[in-house]
């Protein structure tokens, strides 16, 4: 029975070790965790390195682990964060690097440690999804929130939704016309279900449609509308930023300058 009972014991203090690190993730090393989620398709959760069917495994300085930032596991979980960063939650697709790692460590770079002793990043972006899936009630939505809620519960605080997603709207009409309208409904649902009225959403601008969408201007025309229309939504523009030979998603080189951007974008509200 004691012999049965013996290589339990150490496993469950561990899980209580873990389990305890997880709840203190909101007062990392005496300081608070700014949280951020990160939130779109496929060019938020990162394919830098990953355009010809397996990822090239490239971490640049800029994307490295570091101690001070985590991420919100898929089993809703603190962990040391890394490359790629969306691992288990974008599923079924093949994944690089993305614009959070860069970003957590500019932001660290600038911020005193008396305002953030440690960055967590919660991933929720999925390749591929057009706003429409991403509407209230939706599963993405409800992943989101839950995550978000999850990375709240241990005394977290909430500093931004970051948001890159529109490239797969701007295929068809009707849903370029609808992006501002349904951009704007989300933003008010996540702020009301999240109780944060003015929570900061930082979107990046879209640079090229996907697949040639035609309808890459009405798309981007709304995403600048919504910066009008709502408080405390910001737009940064990926115009410009290095494209893999895939012609479809960023190189891990651009999406360090995004990451970058979007942390001078978020430093300027402080
Ligand atoms: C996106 O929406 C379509 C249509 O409702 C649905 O079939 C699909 O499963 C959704 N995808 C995701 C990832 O939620
Ligand atoms: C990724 O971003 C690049 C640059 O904005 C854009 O050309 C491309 O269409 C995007 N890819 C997807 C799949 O959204």
């Amino acid at each position: 029975m004691a012999a049965t009972l013996q290589p339990v014991l150490p496993c469950f203090l561990l899980l209580l070790l873990l389990t305890a690190g997880a709840a203190g993730a909101g007062r990392h090393a005496g300081g608070r965790t700014l949280v951020f989620i990160l939130a779109g398709q496929s060019n938020m959760s990162g394919r830098g390195g990953a355009t010809s069917g397996t990822w090239d495994g490239v971490v640049p300085p800029e994307c490295a682990p570091s101690p001070r930032i985590l991420r919100l596991s898929p089993a809703l979980r603190w962990e040391e964060a890394r490359e790629p960063l969306h691992a288990g939650i974008d599923v079924g697709n093949v994944l690089g690097v993305g614009p959070g790692m860069p970003f957590a460590h500019a932001v660290l770079g600038k911020v005193v440690p008396a305002r953030a002793a440690a960055v967590g990043l919660v991933p929720c972006a999925q390749g591929g999804t057009p706003l429409a899936n991403w509407t209230r009630g939706t599963e993405l939505y409800d992943r989101m929130v839950t995550r978000a809620r999850a990375a709240l519960g241990g005394g977290g605080e909430l500093a931004a939704v970051l948001w890159y997603q529109g490239e797969t709207d701007a295929m068809k009409k009707e849903d370029a016309e609808l992006y501002q309208g349904r951009m704007e409904a989300l933003v008010r649902d996540v702020r009301r279900e999240l109780g944060r009225p003015d929570l900061l959403v930082i979107q990046v601008g879209i640079a090229t449609a996907q697949y040639g969408g035609k309808f890459l201007d009405r798309v981007r025309e709304a995403q600048k509308a919504v910066t009008l229309s709502l408080r405390n939504v910001k737009y940064v523009d990926a115009m410009g930023l290095p494209i893999a030979s895939d012609n479809t998603h960023l190189t891990t080189e651009a999406q360090v300058q995004l990451g970058n951007m979007l942390a001078k974008s978020y430093l300027e509200t402080l």
